[in-house]
């Protein structure tokens, strides 16, 4: 048989959906899906309306960065943040996924290194593979609140094939939210590294106590700042697969085309839903904040609760990662898949390991998505508390 690449045989297994094949073969048993960030809010009329109107006679391929309109309507909604930000500076995408995929494989080089704030979402290591690049994990501590670490201590991470810095804010899976006076100073720190920023904004629309700054917003910058969007949580819409790059960088944006016409057009049908979406008023906004206000402490009061485990409440996102008392919560995820059930009931998390570039580091720890109604979300972790205490199991 022929032998598969190196860049294949490295990828890493979704941490998120590892346990989704055993999940398919349990019968009869109610599971509360609290691994991934799939929401379960109701996606807005509006979009819905647009899905329906949308009758093409042809189903044709569009420009490679996507339909003008679609991009205008992108610029025109951040440029509440970037002023004068316009059409070229955005390149319409398959859901942020493509954006990062594109701005990773923009910036590097095979053998070149991607800096991360960790634990971080754990798809950026199969972009960075995919990439030919690597990525090189930068600790942040539940004890500061997963803040950005001094400048001396990033400094120590960086290597000639350093090329960029990749984060997401509101953060995955930590839920911390980075201020303008912490962007600022990553921003001046990159500068003097000469590094990309890549900044992941797929969550800037749900926060709790002070919105994230946007790197968009710092001009003297612009050249090294490429930020990601995506309507999938904001709008509630994963399946529509529709995202943004966005940079001033013209050089950047240049190439991002060339590797969007590699792939021909994003959809016309996402991009028609997308116009509409970005003309949704702020109420719309303060609604989902409320909404994953309401999960996220309803979460954290159950987890409260329980003995021997730490959860910090997210300032932003709809994740948490929670320590708990047990040396594997690989094992212990799927204990709760295959053995343990409640009334005929369980829970899916994603075990903690996947967000770490060493595994072993999340090895007590879970990450909880605060997708699902608050009574399901308390009833989760009433279920995780009970198995906790039949763990392990005789
Ligand atoms: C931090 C972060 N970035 C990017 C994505 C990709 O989202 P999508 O491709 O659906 O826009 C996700 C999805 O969970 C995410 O959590």
């Amino acid at each position: 048989m022929p032998t598969l690449s190196r860049r294949a045989a490295v990828l890493q297994e979704s941490a998120i959906r590892k346990l989704d094949l055993s999940v398919a073969r349990q019968t009869g048993v109610r599971f509360h899906r609290l691994n991934i960030g799939q929401p379960d809010v109701p996606t807005p009329a509006p979009l819905m309306q647009a899905i329906a109107s949308f009758q093409p006679k042809v189903v044709a391929y569009g420009p490679a960065s996507g339909l003008p309109a679609c991009r205008e309507a992108a610029a025109a909604y951040h440029a509440a943040w970037s002023e004068g930000l316009a059409a070229e500076h955005v390149a319409v995408t398959t859901g942020g996924s493509e954006a990062l995929l594109f701005a990773f494989t923009a910036v590097c080089d095979p053998g070149d290194e991607i800096l991360a704030f960790e634990p971080y979402y754990t798809n950026y290591n199969g972009f960075a593979t995919v990439a030919g690049a690597a990525i090189r994990p930068v600790r942040t501590e539940l004890s500061t609140g997963f803040a950005i670490p001094p400048d001396h201590e990033l400094d120590q991470h960086v290597t000639p094939r350093t090329r960029a810095i990749v984060f997401s804010n509101p953060a995955n899976p930590t839920g911390a939210v980075y201020d303008t006076a912490e962007l600022e100073r990553l921003l001046r720190w990159a500068a003097r590294h000469d590094l990309f920023v890549l900044s992941d904004e797929v969550y800037r629309r749900i926060w709790f106590e002070q919105p994230p700054a946007t790197a968009l917003s710092f001009p003297e910058h612009r050249d090294r700042v490429v930020v990601v969007d995506s309507l999938s949580k904001t709008y509630s819409a994963c399946g529509l697969r529709l995202g943004f790059l966005i940079s001033r960088n013209g050089d950047l944006m240049e190439k991002v085309e060339r590797l969007g016409q590699a792939r021909l057009g994003p959809q016309p049908l996402a991009q028609h839903v997308g116009i509409a979406a970005l003309g949704l008023d702020e109420g719309y906004y303060e609604e989902i904040r409320g909404i994953y206000r309401q999960r996220v402490v309803a979460m954290c009061e159950a987890l409260a609760e329980l003995p021997d485990v730490a959860a910090p409440q997210p300032a932003g996102a709809f994740y948490t990662m929670v320590e708990l008392p047990v040396a594997s919560t690989e094992d212990f995820a799927r204990f709760l898949v295959e053995r343990f059930r409640s009334d005929g009931e369980s829970v899916v998390v994603a075990p903690g390991g996947g967000f770490y570039a060493e595994a072993s580091s999340g090895d007590r720890q879970i990450r909880l998505a605060a997708v699902t109604e608050v009574a399901s979300v308390r009833r989760a972790v009433q279920i995780i508390g009970e198995a906790l205490r039949s763990y392990p199991p005789p």
